[in-house]
């Protein structure tokens, strides 16, 4: 049996400021795995268009993901960094993968009912479609590990099963061309053009809430700002939105237990755990028993030790443009001719003549 080589793709959409979810849900974990992995980080541009078609500064919008990751860490001489639409592949493995998913799939996927409302007939096709595009994002390099916020695990699941239906679809005419490896999925031995993407969820701060309500996600549409904490902040205001994050009456539990039930107890040890690299039940060691009024001050000395040089810097780097946009023209070319070799073997595989 074959083992596809281990490769991490994730990407982050251009559309409204990047906040903690973002930082602790995806880009903290980006910048840990550069250590052990081959690393492709994408500004999704593309999709950045299906829920709103028109934006004030989309180009300042995808610099400013760009310094982000750059500002977090991410090392773009060594790994990649670019943004979508500088490769088209993207939007051609797209456009197979929608003849390759179902309708069904699309309709049954949460994001889409969730950003579609009450007026399904009128969100764009590409909306709807957006799933075989993020499918898309990943396959064209053949990665097998994508970092992402738990909200991203229904999209990854489609992932697998659009993989799984054109390696089963094609699975002769991919041997004939002597591509692919043989895999076992569940119990059954499959011969693969296209990996099954391992999602990498895990860690304390899968799904950051917000700082409002704990059971809502921190989101860029939340109408509220006091309900995020956003990479630009600056101190004094991290500061006062932890204070003013909304918390219950009792004492922090001294296990994990004990934060069943308490949302937003829960949300503020898992940031806490997120941003030290520590465990929730490591973080509760230290701070069992003690009050918010104890807790919320060493979660702002925290978050701001950890955010503010990321804010500098990514101040500084949007600051100088044509730094960031040789950044993404240099990895727009690595990504391309990767994704190319990809294009040109499933060209084969489906018999377009080139
Ligand atoms: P996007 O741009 O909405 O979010 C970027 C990343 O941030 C994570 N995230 C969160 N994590 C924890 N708590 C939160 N409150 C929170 N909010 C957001 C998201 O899970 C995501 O990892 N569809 C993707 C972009 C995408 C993509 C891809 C990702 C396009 N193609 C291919 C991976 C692989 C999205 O809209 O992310």
């Amino acid at each position: 049996m074959g083992e596809f080589k281990h490769l991490v793709f994730s990407g982050v959409q251009p559309t409204g400021n990047l906040h903690l979810g973002n930082y602790l849900g995806a880009i903290r974990k980006f910048v840990a795995l550069q250590e052990s992995h081959d690393c492709i980080y994408c500004v999704v541009d593309l999709h950045a268009i299906t829920a709103q078609l028109v934006h004030d500064d989309l180009p300042g919008q995808i610099r400013s993901i760009t310094a982000a990751f750059i500002a977090a860490g991410i090392d773009p001489k060594q790994h990649i960094v670019f943004n979508q639409s500088q490769v088209p592949q993207h939007a051609e493995l797209a456009w197979i993968f929608n003849c390759v998913a179902r309708i069904g799939w699309m309709n049954r996927m949460t994001q889409f009912k969730d950003k579609a409302g009450k007026d399904r007939e009128n969100a764009s096709l590409g909306l709807l479609a957006y799933p075989s595009l993020m499918a898309a994002d990943i396959l064209v390099y053949r990665a097998t590990h994508v970092p992402v916020g738990d909200d991203q695990k229904q999209h990854l699941e489609l992932t697998r099963d659009i993989a799984m239906k054109f390696n089963m679809d094609f699975m002769a005419k991919i041997r004939a061309a002597g591509l692919g490896t043989d895999i076992v999925v569940g119990d059954e031995p499959v011969h693969a053009y296209f990996p099954m993407v391992e999602p990498m969820i895990e860690g304390p701060a899968p799904r950051v809430m917000s700082l409002k309500d704990g059971t809502k996600k921190m989101s860029k549409s939340d109408p509220s700002d006091l309900s995020r904490i956003n990479l630009l902040d600056d101190a004094e205001t991290i500061s006062k939105k932890i204070r003013k994050a909304k918390t219950d009456p009792d004492a922090l539990p001294s296990e994990v237990e004990g934060l069943k039930g308490r949302p937003e107890a829960d949300n503020l040890v898992g940031i806490f755990a997120a941003l030290s690299d520590r465990s929730k039940a490591d973080v509760l060691k230290d701070f069992g028993g003690q009050q918010f009024s104890v807790f919320k001050p060493a979660l702002v000395d925290l978050a701001v030790e950890v955010l503010a040089p990321v804010n500098g810097e990514m101040r500084r780097l949007m600051g100088d443009p044509g730094y960031i946009d040789s950044v993404l023209r240099d990895g727009g070319a690595r990504a391309g001719a990767r994704a190319e070799k990809t294009m040109k073997e499933v060209r084969d595989i489906i018999g377009f003549v080139q």
